[in-house]
């Protein structure tokens, strides 16, 4: 039997190449391996998108539109919307009992967070909601309403799984229960940089490669790019390791890398040149994206029947695991 991967994520955007390299290609690399499920996790953004719920609500397609675009198969992922299962909800009830307020502020995720928003939450997040400080526990529902095993995600979400893992020790030693501790799956992948040189790629940066970003937009992003500020000339030798040209060279230009190098190192290649290269080398990369996207977009009566089979799956899933969880809690009365 194939073991079940969880995941999820949030749809507040669109995917940018962060996003790809980071998590989203090991995602598609695991799709044949494992009984894969991935949760567009709408009720998880709202919880810092509380007064914006138009926001969540398109980029739901979007997201799913991009999920698929970049090679996630219907036949082989179970894609599911979290607020269209109630049990996730039941069951972040039960195990808010399990967490102390202590420990959820002390979570470096949450910590970091709360510190990154201070435009919602207040300079010393004072003004932090319930909602947010508990999404850690709602995220463990996710995980285990539906037995998730392996939890394939980024750095930034480890503190969230061992979070659940200590959920999962309480709830079993309490309840008598034999349900699993989920392992996280870290990919080689690390985090991706922005056009601007900075550690990281966001859209409020504003320094992102979006995967639905048309040649034009590529064009006018890759032209900006970021180079090694002491080459003045076009035939100054430079340092591709300052060059953020050179970096996304490295992603979808691997076959010419070597001569990109030297003659950058040399002088012999002038930035201009460079850049269209990378230009071209970045729209192959995207194209087939592009064109899975246009036929999804075209057929968006089969995206809606991919959401309601995937949540129809799920839902059944949910709901017999969470009779099992009620019973060990002695809260199954009557059928
Ligand atoms: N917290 C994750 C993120 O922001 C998204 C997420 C929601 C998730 N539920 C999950 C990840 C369950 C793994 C498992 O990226």
């Amino acid at each position: 039997m194939k073991k079940r991967v969880l995941t999820g994520i949030r749809p507040t955007g669109n995917l940018h190449l962060g996003h790809y390299f980071g998590t989203v290609q090991n995602w598609v690399n695991l799709q044949d391996e494992y009984d894969m499920y991935i949760e567009i996790a709408d009720v998880q953004a709202l919880t810092d998108n509380f007064d914006n719920p138009e926001k969540i609500r398109k980029n739901v397609n979007e997201l799913t539109l991009d999920l698929l675009s970049v090679g996630l198969e219907p036949s082989k992922v179970t894609i599911f919307i979290q607020s269209m299962i109630p049990e996730i909800a039941e069951l972040t009830i039960y195990y808010s009992n399990l967490v102390t307020m202590a420990r959820l502020y002390r979570n470096p995720t949450v910590k970091t967070e709360i510190a990154q928003k201070k435009a919602i939450f207040g300079n010393n997040g004072e003004s932090v909601t319930y909602g947010f400080v508990g999404y850690p526990v709602s995220q463990a529902a996710d995980i285990t309403c539906f037995k998730g095993e392996c939890i394939p995600v980024g750095d930034d979400q480890l503190p969230l799984i061992e979070q659940t893992r200590e959920i999962v020790r309480k709830f079993n030693s309490i309840y008598n229960f034999n349900m699993t501790e989920p392992n996280a799956l870290t990919g080689k992948n690390s985090r991706i940089k922005g056009l601007d040189g900075n550690e990281k790629m966001g859209k409020s940066l504003g320094n992102a490669i979006y995967l639905v970003d048309d040649e034009n937009t590529i064009n006018k992003k890759i032209m900006s790019a970021l180079t090694d500020t002491k080459k003045i000339k076009a035939n100054d030798p430079a340092n591709p390791e300052v060059c953020m040209v050179y970096y996304y060279h490295k992603l979808v230009n691997k076959d010419n890398l070597g001569t990109v190098c030297k003659e950058c190192k040399s002088g012999s290649r002038g930035c201009v040149n460079c850049k269209k290269e990378l230009i071209n080398k970045m729209n192959e990369f995207l194209n087939p994206f592009r064109e899975k996207r246009k036929y999804y977009e075209n057929n968006m009566n089969e995206v809606y029947k991919i959401f309601q089979s995937g949540t129809n799956k799920a839902k059944n899933e949910a709901s017999e695991n969470i009779k099992e969880i009620k019973h060990a809690m002695k809260i199954d009365y009557y059928e």
